[in-house]
């Protein structure tokens, strides 16, 4: 472990001890102490799930960064390690950047982007970010590699390389802007350390975007996608609400051709606070996902207890029949459920009913019969900061935050489900919310921050009926 790295180990151990808990998450993935954004390298690696990170370790504030780590059996029980990368060779002097990871025979390979600036770092002219390598026996320590693919020429912004393995040959995906156009560049090796530029694998339509952040490319049952996080999209309605967005394109690739994209731009998750979100295999083939839980430039209250940012929970992606990705809680997050609480399934007219009056760590299921609800608001609310109902004059699902004090005030919604029922599994961790829609159709995430004591949980219908086929909880363990 060099200077520097067991420096931050000691920096962390004791921020750690200072950390207000009040809003760390009981069951999600949070830096120990200090800043955390975008998950970087997930992958299975010699017997264990490893997530590496974007991490400040000596600040709840974006600083140079880091590479955390934690590792974990299951997906959700994680066990944090020791920081395995700091900014400290010639190539990523300001900033080890986000990345993914591969394994190459016995090695655990990491592929990340070194920032850098040349001269002030007012300018981004004076900007460098290149493409580096760092590998693994142990999958704890690194061997750092530095630059492995230098900035284009005329380009100062590209960064994100998402790694994959594709017949003899190792691809790589990474995000970059020209001008004022987000874009997609290709590149291929046989070992990782020499790359060959295979040009521009896609690029921004008009109003797609300046930057395309966090690049990936896979497979999904036979159709390839192209996920990323584009920035400069303008709101349009209830569409594309977040500073930034993140989201896919579907389409067709072979190599030796560019990326050709059949539909849309499709958000991936409708909630306040879902970007970057990354991509792996799990040994048995399952497409999983995990996003940063945040979104840039939103107020962060979780900053003043001394950390901030967590990761979401690991969701499996599938294909629809009308070919949208699906996305469901990976199977594994079942083992967090402690004991169930039925709610009798029932009918609520112009009242509130409270399920819990303390819902710190819990999964709640609800399945409301549209067709017999005639409310004109019915769900579930969480203190006076958090509601998540139908609105049936709009004919939304609505999740609603009110943290005035927080400047945390708005709404994100989806229409409501055509078919008559409307299921419904909420995560709700001391400082999140997850809202699953009917086993895969839509997943709307936040972040919320209600006060300790007012974490009381309760189902309500305005104006009318609202029936339930279904409700109870699960409390979550760790
Ligand atoms: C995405 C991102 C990446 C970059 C990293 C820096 O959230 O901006 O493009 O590599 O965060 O921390």
């Amino acid at each position: 472990m060099t200077s520097l790295l067991k420096q931050t180990e000691q920096t962390l151990e004791k921020a750690q001890a200072d950390i207000n808990p009040r809003w760390y998450p009981r069951y999600h993935l949070a830096a120990r102490a200090g800043w955390m954004n975008d998950p970087n390298g997930l992958v299975w690696f010699d017997g264990w799930y490893h997530a590496f990170y974007q991490h400040h370790p000596y600040s709840p504030e974006w600083g140079p960064m880091h590479w955390g780590h934690a590792r974990s059996k299951d997906l959700v029980h994680w066990e944090h390690m020791p920081v395995a990368l700091a900014p400290e060779g010639p190539a990523d002097v300001d900033g080890c950047f986000s990345g993914s990871a591969v394994v190459d025979g016995d090695t655990l390979a990491l592929i990340y982007t070194g920032h850098k600036f040349h001269g002030s770092p007012d300018t981004d002219d004076n900007l460098y970010q290149v493409q580096c390598l760092a590998t693994s026996r142990d999958g704890i320590h690194f061997e750092r590699h530095g630059m492995v693919i230098d900035t284009p020429s005329g380009l100062h912004h590209f960064r994100d390389p998402k790694v994959w393995r594709e017949g003899e040959r190792w691809y790589m995906v990474v995000g970059s802007r020209v001008e004022n156009t987000g874009q997609v560049r290709l590149y291929s090796s046989s070992d990782l350390r020499k790359w060959q530029d295979e040009g521009i694998f896609a690029e921004a339509d008009e109003g797609m975007g300046y930057m395309w952040e966090c690049p990936d490319f896979f497979t999904l049952e036979g159709k390839r996608v192209l996920m990323f996080s584009p920035q400069g999209i303008a709101a349009e309605g209830y569409r594309n609400r977040n500073l930034f967005q993140s989201g896919y394109l579907l389409g067709e690739w072979q190599q030796g051709q560019p990326f050709t994209h059949d539909g849309q731009f499709i958000e991936l998750d409708h909630g306040h606070d879902f970007y970057a979100p990354q991509s792996f295999l799990t040994p048995d083939n399952r497409r999983i996902v995990i996003g940063w839980l945040d979104m840039w430039e939103s107020p962060m209250p979780e900053q003043q207890d001394g950390w901030a940012g967590m990761l979401s929970l690991p969701r499996e992606l599938s294909l629809g029949d009308d070919y949208r990705v699906r996305m469901k809680p990976a199977d594994e997050v079942t083992a967090l459920r402690g004991s169930y609480y039925p709610t009798p399934a029932c009918c609520l007219r112009n009242q509130k009913v409270l399920i819990t009056a303390d819902a710190e760590a819990v999964e709640v299921q609800l399945v409301w019969d549209l067709n017999a609800s005639t409310a004109e608001q019915f769900g579930m609310a969480l203190g006076d900061g958090l509601r998540i109902y139908a609105d049936n004059q709009a004919q939304r699902l609505i999740v609603e935050r009110r943290y005035p004090e927080y400047s945390l005030v708005g709404t994100r919604s989806i229409p409501l489900p055509a078919d008559g029922l409307l299921t419904l599994r909420i995560f709700i961790d001391r400082s999140s919310v997850e809202v699953f829609v009917n086993d895969g159709d839509a997943c709307l995430s936040s972040r919320i921050y209600p006060h300790p004591a007012q974490r009381d949980l309760s189902l309500f219908a305005n104006h009318g009926v609202a029936t339930l086929q279904q409700a109870g909880y699960w409390s979550l363990d760790k």
